[in-house]
């Protein structure tokens, strides 16, 4: 697989920025989102659409290598209905898988989330990927969006045979909604009793995306994306071993406590 042109979409958003600034000097970038991305990045070709319409997707898709799929309902989305998340996460997301099948795309990087799968409240933790999971009400409008956004993929990975990495991060520090991480208030008595980290840098994710641009052992697989450390609650130690992610920023200020 020979990766130059990739295509970013919600390349106007917070990780995004993180993501472009990390790929920018390798590969040939084109952005898209449905609103200009920052004005750093006007040297990039943009091309608007709205993830929602096929036939724009369709068209910014041609051409390209890669496509790293970063749309998604992410700030404000707390007063939003199922049908918006259905709209931009589901159908977006198949738009987008369906757009890289017509364009002979060899691989969909696609950014999901740790709230894909939410570990059971009794179950094992750290949290690893195939493990039992449940829905709650809380997020449930993006949770199953982004489980979904997921099915939409292996569907077209068993279908069309090109590649799909799923990406999940965890809590993105810094985007203006979570602030980041502070060491619990009980830590320095009995602390959490389980893996409690839910955190990861930007500029980590970005790492693990340049990484599952460039893996050739990988064609197919779920992974997330989290602090290094031993009290993460969900596992990054596969995505470690099958893609070589290496975080680098683990918040050593916070003392660890896995339980
Ligand atoms: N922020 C977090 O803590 C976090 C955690 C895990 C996963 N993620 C995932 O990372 C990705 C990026 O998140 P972010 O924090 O940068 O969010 P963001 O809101 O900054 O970026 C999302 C982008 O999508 C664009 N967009 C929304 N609707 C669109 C549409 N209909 N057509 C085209 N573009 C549209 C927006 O304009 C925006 O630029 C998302 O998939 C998100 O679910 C984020």
């Amino acid at each position: 697989m020979t990766i130059k042109k990739i295509l970013i979409t919600g390349a106007a958003g917070y990780l995004a920025g993180f993501i472009i600034e990390r790929l920018r000097s390798k590969y040939e970038l084109t952005l898209t989102d449905k609103v200009e991305p920052k004005p750093e990045f006007k040297d990039l070709p943009f091309m608007q659409a709205d993830i929602t319409n096929y036939a724009e997707i369709e068209k910014v898709c041609e051409g390209h290598d890669a496509v790293v799929h970063l749309v998604a309902l992410v700030r404000e989305r707390f007063d939003k209905p199922a049908w918006l998340f259905a709209d931009v996460m589901v159908k977006g997301t198949w738009n987008v898988a369906e757009a890289c099948a017509m364009a002979g795309v060899q691989r969909l990087v696609n950014i999901s989330s740790i709230s894909a799968c939410t570990p059971f409240p009794e179950g094992e933790l750290p949290y690893r990927v195939g493990e039992p999971f449940q829905f709650s009400p809380g997020g449930l409008y993006y949770a199953l969006a982004k489980y979904l956004g997921e099915q939409v993929g292996e569907a077209y990975y068993q279908a069309h045979g090109f590649s799909i990495i799923h990406l999940r991060p965890g809590v993105i520090e810094g985007d203006g909604h979570n602030p980041g991480p502070k060491a619990p208030d009980n830590l320095d008595q009995a602390g959490p009793t389980e893996p409690w980290f839910v955190y990861v840098d930007p500029r980590d994710v970005a790492q693990a995306v340049e990484l599952a641009i460039e893996t050739q052992d990988v064609m197919y697989g779920s992974y997330h994306v989290v602090a290094g450390r031993e009290d993460s609650r969900f596992d990054w130690k596969q995505t470690a071993e099958e893609l070589g992610y290496r975080p680098e920023h683990n918040w050593p200020e916070i003392p660890e406590n896995s339980g």
